[in-house]
């Protein structure tokens, strides 16, 4: 039995994870869940796979249940513990106690104090994972809770090296690492050829290319292109990669152009307008949008032209924090209209961001 514990966005991270066990055919049979966590049993090697997901921080191996559990964890001289599900430094400071009893037959451990009452993966790499251990609590409501090991965590120094150390950087208009991969998880396709037709300095074309994929990235921009180039010969060097992309100067609206393929899967974050000054109202909102969707329109026809039927679109609309408070969420049903058909819809933001990621998972019917 597993738990997989899920990041910031835990809505966005479940339906990633359900989309990459898809897409690598590991089987899975859901037990429980609870807003940060899922358990699991799987017969496939999730583990081998882990580093794959984007929006998850562990994967835990689950020993028992209560307070009994301890007893069968795993001695180690260094250890920390994460409490999900309850948070508080007396209950943390019991279980550490707890556990350091139980390992004194075997010698002698100590357990540290993560920043929160549960370990990042940043702290754990730093401290030694994984010869250094993270032992799990997950509560559930009614106060039960399970007992496991951290067997893998995702990696955000890789993540965060993909994107500050590559040399041409644009942060506020770039995607984040971490959200791009989440985006070809959403895909489910697992080889193929993928296209962003809005790759601007390329970051989601970088995870086509480290995920060893058919890769393709266009923008309008000359500029934009020379950058992408510029950013994969470092990708290319830096993780010793033998693939590449095909990357060239194209107007989205006009793909059947610049590419003659089909393309199995478009994954991208287009144009979302100019940067907002301040929170827009409800009707500005709708206005933004429906200028916006003007232009989306002949985009989702020219994908219509370059992808196969059943092809994958994730695509990020915008939609807006209000002065009034709430999200402004648009449906838009032209995409039916044009063959494309929504499968999921996830929203993602950041505290201080005024604008919302609309991530849909479209299928393009063809
Ligand atoms: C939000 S940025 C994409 C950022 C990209 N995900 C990254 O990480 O660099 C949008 C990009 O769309 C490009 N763009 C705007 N209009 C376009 C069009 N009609 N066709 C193709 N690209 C366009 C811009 O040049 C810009 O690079």
């Amino acid at each position: 039995m597993y738990a997989v514990i899920f990041g910031k966005n835990p809505r966005l991270s479940e339906g990633e994870f359900h989309a990459f066990t898809r897409r690598f055919n590991l089987k899975v049979s859901v037990i429980e869940g609870s807003r940060d966590w899922l358990i699991f049993d799987s017969s496939s090697g999730i583990w081998r796979y882990f580093h794959w997901l984007g929006g998850s921080l562990k994967l835990v191996r689950i020993v028992g249940e209560g307070e009994e559990a301890v007893r069968d964890l795993e001695y180690s001289r260094l250890f920390t513990v994460s409490l999900y599900g309850r948070n508080g430094w007396k209950l943390w400071r019991k279980f550490g106690s707890e556990i350091k009893r139980h390992f004194k037959e075997e010698g002698p451990s100590k357990f540290f104090k993560p920043a929160k009452t549960y370990a990042m993966p940043a702290e754990l790499i730093l401290k030694g994972f994984p010869d250094v251990k993270d032992f799990v609590f997950l509560f559930r409501e009614d106060g039960s809770f399970l007992v496991g090991e951290t067997i893998k965590v995702t990696n955000p120094f890789e993540l965060k090296k993909l994107d500050v150390e590559r040399p041409v950087q644009k942060p506020i208009l770039s995607i984040p690492p971490r959200l791009a991969r989440i985006m070809v998880n959403l895909t489910e396709i697992r080889n193929g050829s993928f296209l962003d037709p809005f790759c601007g300095i390329g970051t989601v074309v970088q995870e086509f290319v480290l995920q060893g994929l058919k890769a393709s990235g266009s923008d309008r921009e000359e500029d934009q292109i020379r950058a992408a180039k510029k950013n994969l010969a470092w990708l290319r060097k830096e993780f010793k990669l033998k693939n590449s992309a095909h990357l060239e100067a194209c107007d989205a609206r006009k793909l059947k152009r610049c590419f003659r393929q089909r393309f199995d899967a478009i994954v991208t974050e287009p144009y979302l307008g100019k940067p907002l000054k301040r929170h827009p109202s409800r009707g500005e909102a709708i206005k933004l949008i429906n200028d916006l969707d003007r232009f989306y329109y002949p985009v989702f026809e020219s994908f219509a032209d370059v992808l196969r039927r059943n092809g994958k679109v994730v695509f990020v609309f915008p939609a807006y924090k209000l002065s009034g408070g709430g999200i402004y969420r648009k449906e838009r049903k032209w995409l039916g209209k044009l063959g494309f058909e929504v499968l999921g819809r996830y929203t993602d933001y950041e505290e201080r961001h005024k604008l919302v990621r609309d991530i849909h998972v479209l299928r393009y019917r063809g």
